[in-house]
């Protein structure tokens, strides 16, 4: 799925949702690597129903319509998100991946990201927040305490925005096995406990198909999809 991101680039100074305007657009024919950027989302989604702010001018914005995308694509934009992190990280912190897609710093997260389209029509959306330069006090109450930033220059977001699609069309070509090492090599829940609707267990890792990898009381080993677990805080 080689092609380069970001032709055409549509920049927006405030929109609701930069994952529904690309979406607008992939049903309109918009061509792979079409991208969608915003300075403010009025009506930023987040995972789950859930919202999420983009505080103006501070923090990356970016949907990404992709056509033919590869099942492990959320796994793949982690990792462009982590390379983000090692480039631009003012504290030089090591970026760990709580699956399936938060990117952690020391623990804190410091980018979201949101698949959305219609695979049978052989589109997604790739939805990504990024915080370059957030003042932490500028994100709501319930986030603030877990959330961190790249840095505090918003010079920088351009730069991000760069690396940030070259990364990604990179992982993007990447076959699956090598993909899944890298991914692996930054599992945050490896070892951790993991409660989700159906038992509880601890996490083993990450399956080539991308689910999570949990081990009961029993031994017994479990494969969780995204959509069934419900991860607090590390
Ligand atoms: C999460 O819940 O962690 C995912 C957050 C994804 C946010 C990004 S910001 C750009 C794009 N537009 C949206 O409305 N959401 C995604």
């Amino acid at each position: 799925m080689s092609g380069a991101l970001g032709h055409p680039r549509l920049h927006h100074r405030s929109i609701g949702s930069t994952n529904a305007r690309a979406q607008e657009l992939a049903v309109t024919g918009a061509p792979h690597g079409t991208v969608v950027t915003a300075r403010e989302q009025t009506a930023g989604r987040g995972r789950q129903g859930r919202a999420w702010t983009t505080p103006p001018g501070t923090a990356l914005a970016v949907s990404v319509v992709l056509r033919d995308p590869p099942p492990l694509l959320t796994l793949a934009a982690a990792l462009a998100v982590a390379d983000v992190a090692v480039a631009l990280d003012r504290e030089r912190r090591e970026p760990a991946i709580k699956w399936p897609n938060d990117v952690l710093l020391d623990g804190r997260k410091v980018a979201g990201i949101l698949a959305e389209g219609r695979l049978q029509e052989g589109w997604a959306v790739l939805g990504i927040g990024l915080n370059v330069a957030v003042d932490p006090a500028a994100l709501p109450p319930e986030v603030r305490e877990r959330a961190t930033t790249l840095s505090r220059d918003p010079a920088e977001l351009e730069r991000a925005l760069e690396l940030l699609l070259e990364a990604l069309g990179r992982w993007l070509d990447v076959g699956d096995e090598d993909l899944l090492a890298a991914y692996r090599a930054r599992d945050a829940l490896l070892g951790r406990p993991i409660d989700w609707s159906g038992g509880h267990g601890t996490a083993a890792g990450i399956a080539d198909d991308g689910r999570l990898r949990i081990r009961t009381g029993t031994g017994d080993e479990v494969l969780l999809d995204a959509g069934e677990v419900h991860l607090g805080a590390l």
